[in-house]
């Protein structure tokens, strides 16, 4: 190693340039063999790091050898075609790229003469993302780690445009009466956590019941919204799923955004599941309505199938952005006289912030829109081939089909007792992540635990979903 600095001789470097490439390139092989769990006891996994901090460097030849055996040898397969928890979309190769060549560049995209390409790219992405869910031209937005910020942000900026007048940015909330916020029980967790942060209050998040779909009542959410009204609330938000992670329901938008001009209220959208799904001609039509959305989550490491972390927010315009997050800094008043360059700064909670934007806007160049489409339509396909295998066969019990692509369902083999099923079930979970062959989680839809499969992955086929069910059949087998 060089002794002036960090850096190795350029031959040393690419050596291990090379080792790393041969590693993630394993990664490329095998998928159907590869388990989706690996496991191990979580105290011997602990056991594999647990060490001071070394005072001398190790051969980096043998750090990589110890990454690969610990870490990509044993990780978790949310790039594989076995996962089906959660929503793991399984990144792409060209994001593998971008995430590498970004990091070389370190570029900071807080500001624009630290990150000019990328800054343009970035508001280049953003155009894009609300070309792709027919938000509206030139509106606003910033990328962020995932739904939950772009959640967080859009209420964020909800928040601080519609209290604008009173000054809630100087004065903070103190003296305000207490304003609600209106979601469907089937809404994500982080809205509860944003509303929490943003000094809302759980308690002023009504949850508002659901119909057999799972979409949201609107005939109570009016009625929810009047009576706060009459008991001297301030109705200030309403927000409609685009795909809730339970289900992949899909509120009715039109009808939740005509309730939100009638009384006055921010129209959120948390597209974070599904959004860009609705590039789909197959599906466009549950979607009318979000264009009319004040503010809107996606999540590109969903459904554009990115590397962790990337989500964005969007919103009508620039200025909304800065209206909500700008604060004056002396240090970082520099090069003011050029009035086009964008300051993400000042359109946003980070300063220094990475190229997220890169890895997104090269794939959207590489595969092409009607190629990621195609990926996208695959996987609701595979879902509805999920929920049409399980609602033929006797062993199985569908609880919930989707338009996008989740199923929901229970393993009930010749059990009919309800209870009997229930803890089956949750049993099951559980012995299929001992089993690791395939990984599955499971949900509760109202009321009764099910089984969730989120067919995310371009990578998924047919065959694998046959696979599932064959695991989970022998899974329950042994339970049995
Ligand atoms: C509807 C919905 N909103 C928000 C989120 C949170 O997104 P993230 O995990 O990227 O923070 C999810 C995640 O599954 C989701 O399905």
């Amino acid at each position: 190693m060089n002794s002036k600095d960090l850096d190795l001789p350029k031959k040393e470097f690419k050596e291990l340039l090379d080792i790393s490439t041969e590693m993630i390139l394993q990664k490329f092989e095998h998928f159907e063999e590869r388990k989706a769990f690996h496991s191990f006891p979580q105290t011997e996994i602990e056991n594999w790091f647990d060490e001071k901090p070394p005072s001398e460097g190790m051969s980096q030849v043998e750090l990589l050898e110890e990454v690969k055996h610990k870490i990509l040898d044993t990780a978790t397969d949310n790039i594989g075609v076995h996962m089906y928890g959660y929503v793991m979309a399984g990144g792409t190769q060209i994001s593998i790229i971008a995430e590498k060549l970004a990091a070389t560049i370190n570029q900071n995209i807080g500001k624009w003469h630290l990150a000019p390409s990328i800054v343009e790219i970035e508001k280049r992405v953003v155009q894009w993302s609300s070309e792709i869910i027919d938000f509206g031209k030139d509106i606003g937005g910033v990328l962020v780690s995932g739904g939950s910020e772009a959640n967080l942000a859009g209420l964020t900026v909800a928040r601080n445009i519609f209290f604008e007048k009173k000054n809630i940015q100087q004065k903070g909330l103190f003296g305000l009466k207490p304003f609600t916020v209106y979601a469907s029980t089937e809404v994500h967790g982080c809205i509860d956590k944003s509303v929490t942060q943003l000094g809302i209050g759980t308690n002023n998040l009504r949850k508002i019941a659901v119909n057999s779909d799972f979409t949201i009542d609107i005939e109570i959410l009016e009625q929810t919204i009047k009576e706060d009204i009459e008991k001297g609330f301030e109705p200030f938000c309403v927000i409609g799923t685009a795909g809730t992670v339970n289900t992949g329901a899909i509120d009715d938008l039109n009808s939740i955004s005509a309730l939100a001009q009638k009384y006055g209220l921010w129209f959120h959208v948390d597209g974070a599941y599904g959004g860009l799904a609705c590039v789909l001609p197959s599906v466009k039509k549950y979607y009318m309505g979000l264009k009319k959305a004040d503010s809107v989550a996606i999540d590109f490491h969903k459904w554009l199938y990115q590397t962790f972390e990337v989500g964005c927010v969007l919103v009508k315009n620039w200025d909304t952005l800065r209206n909500a997050y700008f604060k004056k800094a002396d240090y970082l008043d520099s090069n003011l006289e050029d009035q086009n360059r964008l300051n993400f700064n000042e359109h946003t909670f980070q300063l220094s912030r990475n190229a997220k934007a890169l890895k997104v806007w090269m794939s959207i160049k590489g595969y092409g829109m009607n190629k990621l489409k195609k990926m996208i339509q695959k996987d609701i396909d595979l879902a509805g081939y999920l929920s049409d295998q399980v609602n033929e066969a006797p062993d199985f019990e569908l609880q919930a089909r989707s338009a996008l692509a989740v199923s929901c369902f229970r393993y009930v083999g010749n059990l009919s007792d309800e209870s009997e099923i229930e803890s089956f079930n949750k049993k099951l979970v559980a012995a299929l992540e001992k089993d690791g062959r395939v990984f599955l989680t499971g949900t509760k839809l109202n009321g009764i635990f099910v089984l969730r499969a989120c067919v995310i992955n371009h990578r998924k086929q047919k065959k694998d979903i046959d696979y599932l069910l064959r695991i989970i059949r022998d899974v329950a087998k042994t339970l049995h």
